[in-house]
């Protein structure tokens, strides 16, 4: 155990830090722990049941069930998710988007993919617009890259695609109130108002599928739980509008290389992009904070700590698909029986050969890119 006091908690969709405690914000955001019956469900209409649905990397929920059971009587289901183009891509939003092909698959779903360049705008000093809607394009390469489906993925800019959205948005804008949006989101009067605006933006594409098809299409967003204050609000309102609340899956967080917190696009030197270097990846894996003691002797001693380890949480999340293989690395490392040097090699190769492969389909992706773009409804 560290004698370190803990680093106190920030989880908003801007920003997150210090130590995360997944149990409190399970009580703080009022959601419903993930159940081994939804996990099984899943598995059950995928075929096989995922890495992360396996690793408990699902925490949360909002009306999961409902979703499933709506699918199961037959009616069309939809997915949303969505990226704030501020940045290249790293590993951590892969990990809901990975998830997302998977559902997508299992369900035979839409995904309606929300690129923000106006929320990145809006919040980030240091970016231009133009900037923002050239990251939405790089961006999508990623999503594509993920293994969405072609033809059932709909991605979109705000600022570009904005003559699908514009109508919806004013319709769940009307239907809340500034003082919900700053008590949400903790707006104050020196901020800019089109972050009061925003919410409704990233609120709308949850009735999106559905305003196009003319008909209610239940909604499941899979994202980590720092979105989560978006969707409290629009669960308020979906109603009112006349449609179904959305369901949401929440994702824990892949952690940065650093102690603590997230993997964060705004911490760049502690993340791992996709399009990096293969080789300057593998540098940085061998940078990462592990649980490993202070020496050699100790660690033989008193053995490692995976659970405060981030290169045994790249394997966890990521880079470990065999669950045998995933214990022993604990039990040996527990034991004292292997080295963080050990560790961080076979991440480093595996990181390596990762990316060298999602490169490839990355640029791939290039060619294919209009056939996931939105078009107008026919
Ligand atoms: P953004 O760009 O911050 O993040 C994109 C997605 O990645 C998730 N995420 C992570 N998941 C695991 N580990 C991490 N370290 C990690 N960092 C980020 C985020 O939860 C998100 O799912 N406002 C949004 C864009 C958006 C959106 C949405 C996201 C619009 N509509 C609907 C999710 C669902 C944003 O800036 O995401």
């Amino acid at each position: 155990m560290t004698d370190e006091p803990k680093q106190e908690m920030v989880v908003t969709p801007w920003e997150v830090k210090g130590d995360i405690d997944y149990d409190k914000l399970i009580e703080q955001f009022g959601v419903s722990r993930m159940t081994p019956e939804i996990e099984d469900k899943i598995a059950e209409h995928a075929g096989y049941k995922h890495l992360q649905l396996r690793r408990g990397v699902y925490l949360s929920h909002r009306d999961t069930e409902w979703w499933i059971k709506e699918y199961e009587k037959g009616n069309k289901v939809g997915l949303y998710t969505g990226r704030g183009p501020s940045g290249n891509v790293h590993l951590g939003h892969l990990v809901p988007w990975f998830f997302c092909a998977y559902l997508q698959k299992a369900f035979g779903a839409d995904m309606y993919f929300q690129m923000t360049d106006d929320e990145k705008f809006l919040h980030r000093a240091d970016l231009s617009l133009d900037e923002a809607v050239s990251y939405a394009y790089e961006n999508a390469l990623d999503v594509i890259a993920c293994g969405m489906a072609p033809g059932k993925t709909h991605i979109f800019s705000d600022t570009e695609d904005i003559e699908h959205l514009y109508k919806i948005a004013l319709r769940v804008a009307k239907k809340v109130t500034f003082s919900t949006a700053k008590a949400v989101f903790g707006l104050t009067d020196s901020d800019n108002i089109g972050k009061i605006w925003y919410p409704a933006m990233q609120a709308m594409t949850c009735f999106l599928e559905s305003d196009r098809e003319g008909r209610n299409i239940p909604c499941l967003i899979p994202a980590a739980i720092d979105q989560d204050p978006y969707w409290r609000v629009t669960r308020d309102i979906a109603q009112k509008l006349g449609y179904y609340k959305p369901a949401q899956i929440h994702a824990k967080f892949l952690p940065g290389l650093a102690e603590g917190g997230k993997m964060s696009a705004s911490q760049p030197e502690t993340a791992i992009f996709t399009t990096d270097p293969p080789k300057k990846a593998g540098k940085k894996v061998m940078r990462a904070f592990t649980g490993g003691r202070p020496t050699v002797e100790e660690q033989r001693d008193l053995g490692g700590r995976p659970e405060i380890c981030n290169v045994y949480a790249y394997f966890y999340f990521l880079f470990e698909d065999d669950d045998k293989a995933l214990v022993e690395r604990e039990t040996s490392c527990k034991n004292g029986e292997i080295l963080c040097g050990h560790c961080k090699k076979e991440l480093a190769k595996r990181v390596e050969s990762f990316l060298t492969d999602f490169q490839e389909k990355r640029e791939a992706a290039r060619e294919v890119l209009d056939e996931y773009l939105i078009k107008p409804v026919e």
